[in-house]
């Protein structure tokens, strides 16, 4: 379960406006990735790009060796099966019941009977924890059951891979915590290959085995959590830190004049924060994609920030690097 997805030189323009170029990233087989970046720099747009639903200028996305960007309509409608995507606002039919919402791609995808039908949904919306809201319309649930819903109809086709457009968009600390924790089970339970686009920096920190950044129409960095959590590339460390301090500015990028101001001023950076464990799933068994806390920044030489992954791990000395 779980397939790789190998984007090359991904490049993507709105009548002529470039939207981000060159987009080069492996998502491994069965791993979570997270992608950040700014609002409006294209992250919904690469989402929509992965799955085919809007087509590059240039570039590849090959899965299980189909380049996606060259198969046509009917092609791609088969390999969108191996996707499930949850959009921002869940994308939920409002006239239609839960039920019949998470119902609908298998409906829709598959010649399954109403009972099997029925067996699936049920066994989806237990995964997700919304037993008792089969009956009630979109309208009628909360917006952490509506993204939950969302999820589960997301699920519905066992997906090989699935996206996540800001699942935690409005919801508040407690359900973004129970929402994360739904993720990584679901990663253990499926093996399923995914990506998280979202603004929040915990999330980043703990959920996640990879990063990516993308930042000013390219990608600034995409690698390990550990790498990105101890990395001092001024745009990866300003965002993952959540500071003011950096080239990232209120609208857009800071000009010269600003940073150099900020570099006169000797504002000094604060130290980078530890690198927290990993949230691991709820019955304790790893995931199939897990790593040992620390094992990137030991087999790349690099110190991680004092206080990393407490108690788990701490380098020997003939580890930390000088
Ligand atoms: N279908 C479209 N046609 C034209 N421009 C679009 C379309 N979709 C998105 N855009 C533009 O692409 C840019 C990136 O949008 P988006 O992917 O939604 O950003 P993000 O999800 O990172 O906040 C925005 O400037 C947006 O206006
Ligand atoms: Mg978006």
């Amino acid at each position: 379960m779980g397939v790789e997805v190998a984007v090359r030189g991904l490049t993507k323009s709105f009548g002529g406006h470039p939207v981000w170029s060159d987009l080069t990233l492996t998502l491994p087989a069965g791993e979570i990735s997270v992608l950040l970046g700014p609002s409006g720099t294209g992250k919904s747009v690469f989402l929509k790009t992965l799955v085919g639903l809007l087509r590059p200028d240039r570039g590849s996305v090959v899965i299980e060796g189909r380049d996606l960007p060259k198969l046509s309509e009917r092609e791609l409608y088969e390999v969108r099966k191996l996707f499930g995507v949850l959009f921002q606002d869940g994308a939920l039919f409002g006239s239609m019941t839960i039920y019949d919402n998470v119902a609908f791609p298998l409906r829709e995808h598959t010649r399954r009977s109403e009972s099997e039908i029925r067996a699936v949904v049920t066994e989806k919306l237990e995964m997700v924890g919304l037993v008792g809201a089969e009956h009630k319309l979109p309208g009628e649930i909360s917006g952490g059951m509506r993204k939950r819903a969302g999820l589960a109809r997301a699920l519905v086709l066992d997906p090989q891979i699935i996206l996540f457009d800001e699942p935690d968009s409005g919801l508040d600390p407690v359900r973004t915590a129970y929402l994360n924790q739904l993720i990584v089970d679901l990663n253990q339970r499926t093996g399923a290959t995914f990506l998280i686009v979202t603004h929040d920096i915990n999330t980043a920190r703990t959920v996640p085995d990879n990063i990516g950044l993308i930042y000013h129409g390219h990608l600034a960095m995409f690698g390990p959590r550990e790498m990105l959590l101890s990395s001092t590339e001024p745009v990866v460390r300003q965002f993952l830190n959540a500071q003011r301090i950096g080239p990232i500015g209120m609208a857009e990028e800071k000009d010269a004049e600003e940073l150099a101001a900020e570099a006169q001023a000797g504002v000094e950076l604060p130290p980078l924060p530890p690198i927290p464990l990993q949230l691991p799933p709820s019955d304790g068994r790893p995931r199939r994609a897990e790593r040992p806390p620390g094992q990137w920044c030991r087999e790349n030489g690099v110190t991680p920030p004092p206080g990393s992954f407490e108690g788990r791990w701490a380098p020997e000395p003939s580890e930390v690097v000088r």
